[in-house]
């Protein structure tokens, strides 16, 4: 019995050693610390940035620390940057010390290392390069991104049409049209809307965002190794990406059987011709690893977002018919109705374009930004930053700094307008993020926003089920903002 008491005993004063001994070490490193909420040992501060209200307690830290604050998940120090300042400060003036990918643990099992997404240093190098080059100049075969889209428009109404006026869910319709843009760019071809292989890829990069933003995968993103062995919904987010993996690795097979090096179709032909010739090439990041995960990369990344954020304008305007209207009269003046919208004409229709980067802005839908990390020890604002220090740049709190709109937390189109009506641009306008990982899809989620956009206000007039006063425009998520679900109407105008 003596001897289990000291057994009990030595064992409490080694792990109270061991955690003493860990937080000095981390402490040592910081020498001078930005403020923040006393973690406790390994949980950190989950009291105060709770898994089921992650936002809200961002929101609370920042009113209580101020824009640079430090916060534990778990024993992992995040650097969370609040307001334009400084987000500016480390992102754009201190691009390269800032300009690294951060992977929480959950993270690293989810994605693992591969890819433009999680990637860091030559292999990101090589490819955000290559996918950028591709998208651009490749041309994406005979056709442009334009005609690509303004056909999927074409597409989309074709589809609305169907719906002869009776109520139905928008998410589908967006996706499915959003998706089928980028899937042209890297498989070479569109889907059929009817397509049950299509729909079941959707539905899974559909559910892997709501169960991402499930207070258990917020737990999973910080204790990986217990959590893996917890029944929940966070493993079938890792179950998810399994068969979303599968699918690209199956489509790669299809490319690889069909190829002709003179005549490549998509990005995963591009890629495979890269891999070809660089074969040689030791330092060569173009293996099937880095093509299956970056494939995936551009198809999750360029369709749940602009889906979304399409999602998110149509409710707003449902919910103010006089800035619908507004943007209609502008349409018909610019556009007519016996033609297909073009890029060229967002630069005469100053108010639809604030419209839209108002939606952006007040939609905000990567509110805590996807992290990164300090390639080296740096100054921070007086702080001592350590390399490797994860970072959340808080677009949310740029979105919405109060300094650069005059009401943040309103939809307002005139946050973009000057007095005479012109468009006038805004710096903190940073829904794409910005600096080294600005989002690699910003231009062609700019061209789908306005083209798919202003085709269904040429061809339609919408409606919903509740009145505009009742419509609730607040986020339906916990660690992102997507809107609440509704029914659309829509009668050809
Ligand atoms: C409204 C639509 C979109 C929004 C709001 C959005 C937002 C973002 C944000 C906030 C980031 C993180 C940047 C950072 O690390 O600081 C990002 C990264 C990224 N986005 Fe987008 N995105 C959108 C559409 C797209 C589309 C259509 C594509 C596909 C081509 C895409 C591909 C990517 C990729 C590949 C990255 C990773 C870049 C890197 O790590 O170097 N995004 N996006």
């Amino acid at each position: 019995m003596v001897l289990g008491d000291s057994v009990f005993q030595l064992l409490i004063f080694s792990v109270s050693f061991l955690v003493f001994f860990s937080a000095w070490r981390s402490i040592k490193k910081w020498k001078k610390m930005p403020p923040g909420p006393t973690p406790l040992p390994f949980i950190g501060n989950i009291l105060q940035v709770k898994p089921n209200d992650m936002l809200k307690s961002f929101r609370k830290l920042h009113k209580k620390y101020g824009p640079v604050f430090l916060i534990y998940l778990g024993t992992l120090p995040v650097l969370i940057l609040n307001g334009y300042d400084a987000v500016k400060e480390a992102l754009i003036d201190n691009a390269d010390v800032f300009g690294a990918r951060g992977r929480s643990p959950g993270i690293k099992v989810f994605f693992g290392d591969y890819g433009i997404v999680s990637s860091n240093g030559e292999r990101w190098k090589q490819l955000r390069r290559f996918a950028l080059m591709t998208m651009r100049n490749f041309g994406m075969g005979k056709r442009s991104i334009e005609e690509r889209i303004q056909e999927e428009a074409q597409f989309l109404v074709e589809e609305l049409k169907k719906t002869k006026g009776s109520p139905f869910d928008p998410t589908f319709y967006f996706s499915r049209s959003i998706s089928n843009i980028i899937c042209s760019i890297i498989f070479g071809d569109r889907f059929d809307y009817q397509d049950e292989k299509f729909l079941a890829l959707l539905k899974l990069l559909n559910q892997f965002s709501k169960l991402f933003d499930s207070p258990f995968s917020q737990i999973f993103n910080n204790f990986p190794r217990i959590m893996l062995y917890v029944p929940g919904p966070h493993l079938r987010v890792i179950e998810n990406m399994t068969r979303l993996k599968e699918f690209i690795i199956e489509k790669k097979k299809m490319h690889e059987e069909s190829l002709d090096p003179n005549c490549p179709r998509d990005f995963i032909d591009c890629f495979l011709i890269k891999r070809e010739t660089e074969k040689q090439n030791p330092a060569s990041e173009f293996n099937d690893d880095n093509l299956v995960m970056s494939t995936l990369n551009l198809f999750f990344a360029g369709t749940e977002t602009t889906s979304t954020t399409l999602r998110y304008a149509f409710l707003i305007l449902l919910k103010y018919p006089e800035i619908t209207e507004n943007v209609v009269q502008e349409i018909d003046h610019v556009i007519g109705r016996d033609r297909a919208p073009a890029v060229e004409d967002r630069s005469k229709m100053p108010y639809t374009d604030a419209v839209i980067h108002e939606v952006q802005r007040f939609a905000d839908i990567v509110p805590l930004g996807v992290p990164h990390a300090v390639t080296q020890d740096t100054e921070f604002r007086g702080y001592t930053i350590p390399e490797g220090t994860l970072v959340f740049p808080a677009l949310t709190t740029v979105l919405k700094d109060p300094k650069w709109f005059k009401n943040p937390y309103s939809f307002d189109p005139g946050h973009f307008l000057d007095e005479n009506g012109a468009f006038k641009k805004n710096d903190a306008f940073m829904p794409f993020s910005a600096g080294k990982r600005i989002c690699l899809g910003e231009g062609l989620a700019r061209m789908e926003l306005f083209l798919i956009f202003t085709t269904i206000l040429q061809n339609f007039t919408l409606t919903t089920t509740k009145e505009p006063k009742d419509i609730d425009l607040s986020s339906g998520l916990n660690s992102g903002n997507a809107p609440r679900p509704y029914l659309l109407c829509v009668r050809p105008r």
